[in-house]
């Protein structure tokens, strides 16, 4: 767990800026949600799923409950969904910091923060399409373009689960040829043995049995109409047979955006799908649903390689040098706070050449200087920082107006 310091994490909250922006317009509402709920939120997630079986960070709190940190919003989600019962289909965005117990690393942390959006109760292959627009279009708003967008279909319940059936057989007749690790993957979760990333395994994964021939009819017509709908909208995607991603939870279509200047174990900059029985498996109604969520601390990794979307300094206008002891500072930086411009001060009466100094480092487009002289004056004078420029005399009453419009009273 980090902490995130200035301006860095100016830059993080320009990231939710950024993002509330794109979802907003296309009509999706904010949820904010408790950090914690229940463990049973989190356990419907998927016993298959290591998010909850390993990494979860659960305890009893006083009164006796079984609560836990959110690994992720989705469950929180559904949970308030089946608790107030919006009216249909329910947009809503969210951001916020997550709990999984990983083993740290570049772009892996215990917390991390992610945006994302949900939409229940539409089973429309469009929404599919809008959502994964709404990723693809937050990217480029960043500036990223080495942003690679995967999809694949795990088809209908019934299918996804003869397909499981199906994996199981071929991964078991392997036999020894397939990683001990992997062959604990495959009691637990056969799906996932495809995420395996061991040289071993490769061979076996390339010839295991394909999802698409396990598609039902509906599952198949669902599909295509989502990748319809991503050409249409000329969105670029890479049909990824094998791609399974992390959670129980997931129907139909699933995708992730990878970043392609990452390490393949942490490329995944977001990803989503659809999922049902979630809400219904949270005391709501049978809801179909469908969503994303980016992980911010990732997308800002592939943000420095490809140099976009830089932290920015804070800006500040003035920078107040008071060497008179501290009361015209007090009053001409409240003065110009309130006409709107952003101003910072020296403090403890320090010298003239320290304060400087610190206004300089401030970045501010100007030094305002009271000395002796100009407080007997009813002065001030305004030294620019940037860009040289020589430094004047205000009377004190303009000086708003001065900072207003510098050129005109030059
Ligand atoms: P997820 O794939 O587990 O999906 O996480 C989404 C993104 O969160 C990942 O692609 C990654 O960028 C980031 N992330 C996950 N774990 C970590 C970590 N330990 N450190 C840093 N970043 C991390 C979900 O969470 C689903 N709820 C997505 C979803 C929404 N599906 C449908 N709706």
């Amino acid at each position: 767990m980090r902490d995130i310091l200035p301006p860095e994490s100016g830059r993080w909250r320009a990231f939710d800026q950024v993002f509330a922006r794109v979802v907003e317009r296309a009509g999706y509402g904010q949820l904010i949600t408790p950090l914690l709920e229940d463990l049973g939120v989190f356990t419907r997630i998927g016993d298959a799923t290591e998010i909850v079986t390993k990494e979860m960070y659960d305890f009893v709190d006083k009164g006796d409950r079984h609560i836990a940190l959110r690994p992720e919003m989705t469950a929180s989600v559904c949970r308030a969904f089946a608790e107030h019962r919006p009216t249909l289909p329910w947009k809503i965005y969210y951001s916020g910091s997550n709990f999984r117990y990983e083993k740290p690393q570049r772009g892996r942390y215990r917390q991390f923060d992610q945006v994302g959006i949900e939409v229940l109760g539409a089973d429309d292959p469009h929404l599919d399409v809008e959502v994964i627009a709404l990723g693809w279009e937050f990217y480029a708003r960043l500036g990223l373009r080495r942003v690679k967008l995967v999809v694949n279909s795990l088809g209908e319940p019934d299918d996804r689960a003869r397909y499981v059936e199906a994996l199981r057989e071929h991964f078991a007749a392997a036999g020894d040829a397939l990683s001990e690790q992997s062959r604990a993957t495959l009691e637990r979760n056969p799906l996932r043995v495809l995420d395996s990333k061991r040289e071993s395994d490769q061979p076996l994964i390339a010839a295991a049995p394909q999802i698409a021939d396990f598609h039902s009819d509906d599952a198949a017509a669902h599909f295509e109409a989502v990748l319809a709908g991503l050409r249409l909208l000329e969105i670029p995607f890479v049909i990824e047979p094998k791609l399974v991603r992390g959670l129980d939870y997931y129907r139909r279509t699933i995708f992730e955006f990878q970043g392609e200047t990452l390490d393949s174990a942490q490329n995944a900059l977001g990803g989503g799908g659809r999922y049902d029985g979630l809400v219904e498996a949270l005391g709501g109604p049978a809801t179909p649903g469908v969503g994303f969520a980016l992980g911010l601390d990732r997308t800002l990794l592939a943000c420095d390689d490809e140099g976009v979307f830089p932290a920015l300094p804070i800006e500040l206008d003035a920078f107040v040098v008071d060497v008179t002891g501290g009361s015209a500072a007090v009053e001409l930086t409240a003065e110009l706070r309130n006409a709107g411009f952003s101003v910072d001060r020296g403090y403890d009466n320090r010298s003239m050449k320290a304060q400087m100094k610190l206004a300089n480092r401030s970045g501010a487009r100007y030094a305002l200087i009271v000395g002796d002289d100009e407080l007997a004056a009813g002065t001030v004078v305004a030294k620019p920082m940037q860009g040289g420029g020589d430094q004047i005399v205000v009377a004190r009453p303009d000086i708003v107006a001065h900072l207003s419009s510098p050129t005109e009273q030059k």
